[in-house]
């Protein structure tokens, strides 16, 4: 299995999997930024790379196995009845331009990835930790798209929540979207932002 051009080592079933220092993971970690959605041009993701993302994106953590997401991949050709829809249920939220000019972030993107959080209700599994999956599934595909040299952002706005967007989207009962991941190659490098203080929400526990 390889991205297009690094070769990647997944390992089957029951294989052991050792636990090695990875000082590139750490340098990305250290420098990760998300680029502008509207910024994000071609070249996006091939194919392969695509199938990629998404083999690295199942392998978060998931209490109980649930695999509690699925992804629609929207190619950007794919995108135009969509935006056309969402254009006209814009004029219907509460502040129409701006709604309408949010959808520069989904049209922009040579592909995005919408993740859906699909939780079991019946499951003893709490839904709060399903959803938390959910999020690290969105994690793992920024931090996976900048590994092989592309931007990306993690984005939901107004029609992740509008009833109507949810709809379009085809989102079933016990479904919400966890986020479009958005990927391309930045029309400019992005600026780093402020950044918490670890040291300002941390406490040792007195014990
Ligand atoms: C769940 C979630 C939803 C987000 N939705 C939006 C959004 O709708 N619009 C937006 O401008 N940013 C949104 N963001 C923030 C962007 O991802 C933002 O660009 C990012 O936090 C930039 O910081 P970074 O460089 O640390 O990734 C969202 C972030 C998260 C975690």
């Amino acid at each position: 299995m390889s991205d297009g051009g690094v070769a990647l080592d997944f390992p089957m079933f029951g294989d052991p999997v050792p636990i090695e220092p990875d000082a590139g993971t750490l340098r990305l970690l250290a420098r990760r930024r998300s680029s502008s959605a509207q910024g994000l041009g071609e070249p996006g993701p091939s194919a392969e790379q695509l199938e990629t993302l998404l083999r690295l994106a199942v392998r978060v953590p998931d209490h109980g196995k649930l695999a509690p997401w699925r992804f629609v991949i929207m190619p950007k050709a794919s995108k135009a009845s969509l935006l056309e829809a969402l254009g006209r249920i814009a004029e219907g939220q509460p502040e129409p331009d701006t709604a309408r000019a949010k959808l520069a972030k989904l049209a922009a993107a040579p592909v995005s990835i919408l993740v859906v959080s699909r939780i079991d209700p019946g499951s003893k599994i709490p839904v709060w930790e399903q959803e938390l999956s959910a999020g690290a599934v969105c994690m793992t595909l920024l931090i996976a798209a900048q590994a092989m040299g592309f931007g990306a952002n993690w984005i939901t706005d107004w029609y992740a929540y509008a009833p109507e967007g949810q709809k379009l989207l085809g989102l079933g009962e016990h479904e919400r979207v966890a986020g479009f991941i958005h990927i391309g190659t930045p029309a400019e490098a992005p600026l780093e932002r402020p950044r918490p203080d670890p040291e300002a929400i941390t406490t040792y526990w007195a014990g």
